[in-house]
């Protein structure tokens, strides 16, 4: 991968990458299309990094379809696909961590410590191999967009993140590899994330401002749903993830919701532009 890379590199030709964890749906193939079209060689990784994960996580259950991925990796014209193995990318022996302090302790992170430290070493590591110009992310892990642009420009790397739009089903549900887990009922129910966050934004259109009160309102809509277990709900600032009282300028409202035993995450970006606020689901 190194030598591709350092080929494309020496050719001068845009590469453009796309991190995952495989189990590929539309929302990876959204970030891959986003990549294609601005950059060649596109180059996609599959790993299922075990030092994001926790030790009663589900690390070892997480799906993976490689060779189905192979395949919608090949119909979309990525150019190369790299896969290592885990003893390939933490060798016997490793010990450099990169951290992102105070942003990665902040909810996720203080719902899964050593979560943002696990995600934040292998983007580094992973962005140090294939030295892209542009490294495509999801809006749908706000804060790991965040945390891994905070990185980027605290290393002087020279990759530039671009953070692409949530996609969703039809039912609006953001789409994530861990729905695979969801029972027919549990699925059913996984909507009241987006049922919440689009009762926020359709609050805001109204002119609400106050984040107390929208967060309160999210909550209640959470409460309909008896399966739903909220794990947080918050209205933070997109640069310090810091709670709000009142929407000023950009801000995300971010949701964690234990759905029976699949924990989903969703939010919603507001910004505040020329006076006019506008929220995206
Ligand atoms: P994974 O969960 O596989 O997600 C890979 C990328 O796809 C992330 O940038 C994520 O935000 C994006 N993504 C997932 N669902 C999406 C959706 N519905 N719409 C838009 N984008 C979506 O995130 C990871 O893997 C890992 O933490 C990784 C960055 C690869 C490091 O291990």
């Amino acid at each position: 991968m190194k030598q591709v890379a350092r080929q494309a590199r020496a050719e001068g030709r845009p590469t453009g990458f796309v991190p995952t964890m495989g189990a590929l749906h539309e929302g990876h193939m959204s970030l891959v299309r986003a990549a294609m079209a601005e950059s060649r060689p596109v180059i996609a990784s599959i790993f299922v990094n075990p030092t994001q994960f926790g030790p009663s996580e589900d690390f070892q259950k997480y799906p993976r379809t490689l060779a189905q991925d192979r395949k919608k990796l090949e119909d979309a014209g990525v150019d190369f696909l790299f896969a290592p193995a885990p003893e390939e990318m933490y060798p016997r022996g490793f010990r450099t961590w990169v951290n992102v302090e105070g942003l990665s302790e902040r909810l996720e992170g203080r719902a899964r410590p050593g979560h943002f430290r696990g995600v934040t070493t292998v983007v580094l590591k992973l962005l140090e191999i294939v030295q892209p110009k542009k490294a495509f992310f999801g809006r749908k892990d706000a804060q790991q967009a965040r945390l891994v642009g905070q990185m980027a420009r605290d290393l002087h790397l020279d990759s530039e993140i671009v953070v692409c739009p949530i996609v969703r089903e039809p039912d609006g549900l953001a789409m994530s590899s861990r729905n695979a887990y969801l029972r027919p009922e549990e699925r059913r129910a996984a909507t009241v994330l987006y049922r919440a966050l689009d009762g926020a934004r359709q609050s805001i259109a109204r002119g609400e401002r106050d984040a107390l009160r929208i967060v309160a309102a999210m909550r209640e809509m959470l409460r309909t749903e008896p399966l739903a277990e909220p794990d947080y709900v918050e209205l933070a600032d997109a640069e310090a993830l810091e709670p709000m009282t009142r929407l000023r300028g950009v801000c995300f409202a971010l949701l964690a919701v234990r759905i029976g035993a699949t924990r989903l995450l969703d939010n919603l970006l507001i910004e505040e532009r020329d006076g006019k606020v506008v929220a995206t689901l």
